[in-house]
């Protein structure tokens, strides 16, 4: 489903993310940044200098390891491994696609007669936002394509390369379907007042929902004697707890 696609981008893209940071952090042997287009001159007259971050490796690596699922079962692999396969590698172009160019300026009180630029990784929470206007954009394939994914009904058409793609339409995530590991949203928690996904209205399905009074009990005021120990009250609260029907 496109859930599923994209559990595995973001999953694939993570990887990278998460690899090539700590490669730049110095916290692997086995890579570190990526100085090789150091010192070279642009022709928009600045130069490449300071510590890239190695996204290449971070790809490389995520290729090798995350695919590695899909390829186990080579011997009938089908459109499932090649549409899993497909959705890895757009969770890793969503990587590689918007390194950010940084760059710093030298020369007499920040003048900018040289500047050095390197590459730098975007944050996560932006490939994430990208990932998700993919999913909601995410192409439905044909189950007979084998070795190219084509569009469903379109069977001309192949996708594109940065296209989340799926088989199957979603499930129907309101209720519960044991067999297929749905486990509905009733019995929920949810927000009165979220206008969200995490609101009742849209949590609950239209099913409403249950109002539930409780007592919530905390630690509070706590305060720290020399040397060295803590003590608190306890804080009771009583709130309004709401699950779906
Ligand atoms: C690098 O290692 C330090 C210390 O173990 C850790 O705090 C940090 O989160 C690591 N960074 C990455 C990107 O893995
Ligand atoms: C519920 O949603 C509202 C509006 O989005 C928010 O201000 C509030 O903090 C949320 N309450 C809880 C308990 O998350």
């Amino acid at each position: 489903s496109r859930e599923t696609a994209f559990i595995h981008a973001i999953l694939s893209a993570g990887v990278v993310h998460g690899l090539t940071e700590a490669c730049s952090g110095g916290n692997l042997t086995v890579c570190s940044c990526d100085r090789s287009q150091d010192g070279k001159l642009t022709s928009e007259g600045w130069k490449w200098g300071g510590c890239s971050d190695n996204v290449k490796f971070g790809v490389v690596f995520a290729r090798h390891f995350v695919d590695a699922a899909e390829k186990e079962s080579s011997e009938n692999r089908d459109v499932k491994n090649a549409m899993n396969l497909h959705n890895n590698h757009v969770g890793r172009l969503a990587v590689s696609h918007h390194m950010i160019r940084s760059c710093r300026c030298h020369g007499i009180s920040g003048s900018c007669e040289l500047k050095t630029c390197w590459r730098k990784l975007p944050s996560f929470a932006n490939i994430g936002n990208y990932l998700k206007k993919k999913y909601a954009k995410s192409v439905q394939i044909s189950v007979k394509a084998r070795r190219k994914l084509r569009r469903r009904g379109k069977r001309k058409v192949l996708v594109r390369k940065n296209d989340l793609v799926y088989l199957n339409k979603s499930p129907n995530y309101c209720v519960e379907d044991r067999a297929n590991k749905i486990f509905g949203t009733a019995g929920r928690l949810c927000n009165k007042t979220s206008p969200g996904p995490d609101g009742c209205n849209l949590l609950c399905c239209g099913r409403g929902y249950n109002t539930q009074v409780i007592t919530h009990v905390e630690r509070c005021h706590c305060k720290f004697h020399w040397c060295c120990y803590v003590t608190c009250r306890t804080c009771k609260t009583i709130m309004e707890i709401y699950t779906c029907k």
